[in-house]
Parts: structure tokens; sequence; C-alpha cells
């Protein structure tokens, strides 16, 4: 089967298929942020105009955005070669959003707010996404009533309405990174002034505040931002706000899987246009396992490598958390690093409340790993996997996948890889590039 350079064919099973037992040298730049963009392509339905996004990836959860962009009546222009996204939203009247996008994406539930805040009405179906655990909406439910919205669910639909949305004082229980962008969007046009306490901190939410205030919204976001979770959002009109032209982020994620990757199988590489502020708490944690890393803020490059004598070092206890804590999307790829580093390690998942779907997969491969409660599980490191066909169930766990082969003795098939490439624009181009023996299979 012929695949494209993204790895897209007809074929949405396709495997990646990789011989382990390499180390990675050289360099990889890293691709513009799934989770980033997402909100900022939906960000766009508030804005009469047309806005230019550049370094949007290649990603099926992008072309996803993009349907559901259209059917509200955005025009769209894609140029690929350049990775450019040209979206005119001047004539947005369609506020149902199709069930058949919406089911297969959580991100799509931003759309509300964006849609709320433009023409007042959004009817949507529960969103899907990964199965990483219980994922309710009510946090978003919350900040859109907050701010005047009157909300219907029944079975699997949810229709929300606003003759006018007002400026709110909303304090969130917890963080919620979809909550957080679902509420900015929905208060950028509301009357008067909202300020939002407990906000999620991820980069990916002041990146969306960057896009709107480029585009004429009046968001505020102090330096202590991290510390207090504040953010003051002044109402604008919708006809005051214009389009402009924006690049996506880099993705952190991304670049923690290939640190990671280098880091299971050993070796030498460089990120290049990584976001290196944000990968702060990962480099430390890959310092502390005994890598060498090396951050170049100026150059936003990273560099790091193992000791081909010495063995990586577990160490005794990871959890996940918010932003600037240990990213919960991060959890799997060092779950399967730590598979073949020295010692013991317990991780707990404090985020998200069944995200140890990949532990099976990697017993399968000769893993020593126990699940010690729903939240935790212990690895105790062994000298090598061994290769075997494995299933991808979700995206990071899929990628964890890639790691754990290229860590591994031998051939390792990941199936079913529609999941990872909803994030990673060309996981194997990328590795491939490092020096791995890797390529995508029928
Ligand atoms: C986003 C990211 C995802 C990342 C997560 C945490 C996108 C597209 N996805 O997901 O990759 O893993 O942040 O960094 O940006 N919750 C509620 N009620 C709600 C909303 C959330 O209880 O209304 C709970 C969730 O079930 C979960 C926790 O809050 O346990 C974190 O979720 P949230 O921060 O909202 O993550 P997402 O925005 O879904």
């Amino acid at each position: 089967m012929a695949y494209d350079s993204q790895g897209n064919s007809a074929n949405c099973n396709a495997s990646i298929c990789m011989e382990g037992g390499n180390r990675l040298t050289g360099t990889v730049r890293i691709q513009g942020s799934k989770n980033a963009a997402l909100p900022v392509l939906a960000a766009s339905v508030l804005i009469p105009d047309t806005c230019v996004f550049q370094n949007v990836p290649n990603i099926t959860d992008i072309n996803c955005m993009e349907n559901l962009l259209k059917s509200t009546g955005a025009v769209l222009e894609k140029k690929e070669e350049r990775q450019e996204l040209r979206i005119n939203a001047v004539d947005i009247q369609e506020y149902r959003l199709p069930a058949k996008y919406v089911s297969a994406m959580r991100s799509s539930v931003v759309l509300m707010g964006a849609l709320l805040g433009r023409i007042g009405e959004a009817l949507v179906d529960y969103p899907g996404g990964c199965v990483i655990g219980e994922r309710p909406i009510d946090l978003h439910l919350f900040g859109l009533e907050k701010l005047g919205a009157q909300i219907w669910t029944d079975k699997n639909r949810i229709h929300a309405y606003a003759d006018e949305l007002k400026g709110a004082l909303i304090s969130f229980p917890f963080p919620s990174v979809g909550a957080t962008q679902n509420t900015i969007l929905a208060a950028v046009t509301a009357r008067g002034t909202t300020v939002i306490r407990n906000a999620a901190r991820e980069p990916e939410v002041t990146a969306l505040c960057d896009f709107l205030n480029k585009a004429g919204a009046r968001i505020e976001i102090g330096h202590d931002f991290i510390a207090t979770g504040r953010i003051v959002i002044h109402g604008v009109e919708i006809s005051s706000l214009h389009g402009v032209e924006y690049e996506i982020i880099p993705d952190r994620i991304v670049a923690g899987t290939y640190l990671f990757a280098a880091l299971g199988a050993g070796g030498s590489i460089a990120l290049e246009h990584a976001p290196v502020t944000q990968l702060r708490s990962v480099c430390a944690l890959m310092r502390r396992m005994g890598a060498e890393v090396v951050s170049d803020d100026e150059n936003n490059r990273i560099l790091a490598s193992t000791d081909e004598n010495r063995r990586i070092q577990n160490i005794p206890f990871v959890e996940t958390g918010v932003y600037p804590e240990f990213p919960t999307d991060l959890q799997s790829p060092l779950l399967a690093c730590a598979c073949v580093s020295k010692g013991e390690l317990t991780i707990k998942e404090r985020i998200f409340s069944n995200r140890f779907k990949v532990v099976e997969e990697l017993v399968r491969m000769g893993a020593d790993i126990g699940m010690l409660d729903k939240e935790r599980v212990r690895v105790r490191g062994v000298e090598k996997l061994v290769g075997r066909t494995v299933i991808a169930q979700e995206l990071r766990g899929g990628a964890a996948l890639v790691i754990a082969g290229l860590a591994a003795e031998g051939i390792t098939t990941v199936t079913d890889i529609r999941f990872i490439k909803r994030g990673y624009q060309d996981i194997v181009g990328d590795l491939k590039g490092l020096g791995a023996r890797i390529s995508y299979v029928d």
C-alpha cells in the first residue's frame, strides 16, 4: 500500500513496524501543537474576517476540526506544503454541529463557547476522544452557564442558547484545560468583564489568549498567572474582532515523546523548534534519570543524550499534575522508557481515571509492571523488552508502544495506528530521521 509523507493511507488501521535495539542520533524538528491548534482554530469562528494559521499540524484531529468549522459556514483554504490554513468566518450561521465529527474528538466541545459568543446558540452531541477515563463536561457547562447561557441536555445532546452573554466571576473547582478555553471563548464578546479564577495554566490556554488578543480581544493574563490562575476578559463587540496571521506553537507532548524515545532506546538527539520553557519539568526528570539534557532557550533547541555504557536509572516516584507539573500526556511515554531503565519507578496518575491501558501491551513485551491501585503502577526495569505485535488503544499509549518497540529486541508491530495519527503527523518519518529502523506497513 502507498503512503504519503504523513503516513496517510486508505487503510486507517495500518501499522507501524520497527526493529529495536538501535541508538537514536540526529535532529528532529517539532511539529505544531495539536492541543494549541484545536482551540485556536475553533476561535476563528468568533471573528467575522479571515485568519491565516501557520505551522498547523497535519493530523486527523485537525482534519476533524476543519470539517466542524466548514459545517458552521466557515470557508477554509489549505496550503499543505506550507502547513498553512486560511479560515474565512464572515458568514457563520449554522449552530448544529454534525454528530459524526463531534463524537470523534473531545476538543469539538470548545466550539460551543465560540458559537455562543458569535451567534448565541450551539447544539452538539456529547464529545468523543480517547478513552482514558471519565471525561465529563460539567465544568464546561458551569462556565458557560455562569456567563448566562441556558443549557438543555437530553440523552446525548447538549443545546446551549443565550440572548446575551454577560461577564461573570467564575471560580473553577478544578483547573480544566478545555473548560477554561470554552469559557474564554464565550467571554470574549460577552457584555462586561469576566474574571476566571483557578483557570488552567497550560501553555495551550495562554496561546489561545495570545491569538485572541492579536485578533482584537481584551484578555489580561498577569505575570503571576502560574501562581494565581487568574484571567480577566473585558468583553468586546464582535465587529471589533479582526483577522490575523498566527503561528501555532510547537507541540510539547510530541517533543517529550521523542525525548523519552531517546532515553528508552539510548542515543543522542537534538530537538529543533522545541518549546524549551514548557518542557522544564520533563527535562529535569530526564536529568534525574541520568540523561544529559541541555536546553538552549535562545535557539529553541533541546539536546538529550544517554551514556552508551550505563543504563538509564529509574527514580522512585513520579506523579502527573497540572502545568507546570509533569504532564499526564507524557505518562505513558515515561512508563515505556521506565520498563527498560534500572531499578523501580512508581507512577501516580492524578489527572485521568483510566490512563494505564498500555500496561497490558507493555507486559506482553516482557515489562514488569504491577498495578498498585487504580491510580498507581509500579515498574521494575528489565534488561530487555521483546518485540511483539501490540495494539494502540489510544493516542499517547500508542506512542508509548512505539518507544517500547524501539527499546525492544527484535521486531515490534504496533497496530491500529489511527490513534497515533490523531496527534503525530509523521512519527515514523521523524524517528527514521533519528536513525530508527521503522516504517509504516499495511
Ligand atoms: C486537555 C488535553 C489533553 C490533556 C489534558 C490535561 C486537549 C485537546 N486535550 O484535555 O491532551 O491530557 O488537557 O492536561 O487540549 N474534568 C471534569 N469536568 C469537566 C472537564 C474536565 O471533571 O468538565 C476532569 C477530566 O475528567 C479530567 C480532568 O478534569 O479528569 C482534566 O481534564 P481537562 O483539563 O479538562 O482536560 P481536557 O481539556 O479534556
